[in-house]
């Protein structure tokens, strides 16, 4: 019983004495392991008679609660030296902003849109949609383009099999120009009074056509202005006030050259350049001599007086000027990309390179273009 006595006192010096959560280990194993000195106590109780059995077992059994006791004691007060020292040396400022961690970004083409919306609402021009399934009343006849028009072979139309409700076909729109049939048509059918009519359809278009330059849905934006008195000057300025604030340089300049579109007469197309000290030279192009001065960037006209009359207006009091124009075109000039088909390939290394923030709103005190 001494003995015992003896064990546990050295034992419970050497658990006090325990620097490290493995050195109190191993006095664990020394005394209460399978072969530890409390479990060989224990085995002896087998060969005692029952009267000495009586009295030895509670004795070894409170040695073995002692030693239990005390390393369950000490591993507590390691457990917490060690979190001490771990908080000690770890620190995290938590006042440091958040990582931002943006996923996705804006498309050039959603940014443009919106630089569009923001440039024309300060003209005083709303966004008007209509369909992109559309039917070739409203996409062609409408617009001056009948069923004989060579202009429909030119618009490499995808038809749908289905007849529309008028016995027309059903086709996915080629241009964003039906848009201003169905504005006129609501505005001369539902509110007589609500001209004059300013506004922009930008949004997709399809075409049976691919390559570099040309994949078979791409954006436009249609503008379209009714008002009374209007002439090709309000066009002009009005086209060279949005080019300069899209492109955010007042040395923009236009050029107005004759051109064809069934649903406007006059036809013009307009080129952009502008000049600097070198001399004229293109947005985005080499400004060298080889005739890349000028860059063919829009067309447009004085609304068709017979546009005017299937839209539900009378061609002797209204008058209006309307363009169409190349969403993605616009923003391989201002953005630089050069290759069309990447825009809808959604690679999310060209996504995340010419993307835009969600936060970086286009606003015209900011600059449109702000951030890019
Ligand atoms: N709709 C024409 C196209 O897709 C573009 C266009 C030209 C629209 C002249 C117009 C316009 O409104 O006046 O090629």
């Amino acid at each position: 019983m001494t003995d015992l006595t003896q064990q546990k006192n050295e034992a419970l010096t050497a658990i006090a004495a325990a620097a490290s959560l493995e050195a109190l280990d191993e006095q664990r194993v020394a005394a209460l392991g399978k072969k530890g000195w409390v479990s060989l106590a224990l085995k002896t109780l087998g060969g005692m008679s029952p009267e000495e059995r009586q009295e030895a077992a509670p004795a070894i059994q409170s040695v073995r609660a002692e030693i239990a006791g005390a390393i369950e004691g000490k591993k507590a007060e390691l457990e917490a030296a060690e979190l001490e020292a771990k908080l000690a040396s770890e620190t995290l400022d938590l006042t440091l902003p958040a990582p931002l961690q943006a996923k996705g970004s804006v498309h050039p083409v959603s940014q443009v849109m919106d630089e569009l919306a923001e440039i024309f609402a300060d003209l005083g021009f709303e966004v008007a949609t209509g369909p992109e399934i559309e039917d070739d009343w409203h996409n062609f006849t409408a617009l001056n383009m009948d069923e004989s028009h060579p202009a429909r072979a030119m618009h490499d139309t995808f038809y749908f099999p289905d007849a529309a409700p008028d016995g027309g076909q059903m086709l996915l729109r080629t241009h964003t120009s039906p848009v201003q049939i169905r504005t006129m048509k609501a505005v001369s059918e539902n509110s007589p009074g609500g001209a004059p009519i300013r506004l922009i359809a930008p949004g997709r278009v399809y075409r049976s056509d691919s390559d570099a330059t040309h994949t078979p849905m791409f954006h436009q934006v249609e503008g379209l202005v009714i008002d009374r008195d209007i002439h090709l000057g309000h066009l002009k300025w009005t086209l060279e006030t949005f080019l300069k604030a899209f492109f955010e340089r007042d040395d923009i300049v236009l050029r107005l050259r004759p051109s064809y579109f069934p649903f406007t007469e006059p036809s013009v197309e307009v080129d952009v350049g502008y000049s600097n000290e070198e001399g004229r030279r293109v947005v985005g192009g080499s400004g060298d001599d080889a005739g890349h001065d000028w860059m063919e960037l829009l067309g447009s006209g004085m609304v068709n007086a017979r546009v005017l009359q299937m839209g539900g207006f009378d061609p002797g009091e209204w008058q209006g000027f309307a363009w169409g124009l190349g969403v993605d075109r616009l923003a391989m000039l201002k953005y630089g990309m050069n290759d069309l088909r990447a825009f809808f390939d959604g690679d999310p290394r060209w996504l995340a390179h010419y993307g835009f923030a969600a936060v970086d709103q286009p606003t015209l005190s900011a600059g449109v273009g702000a951030g890019a």
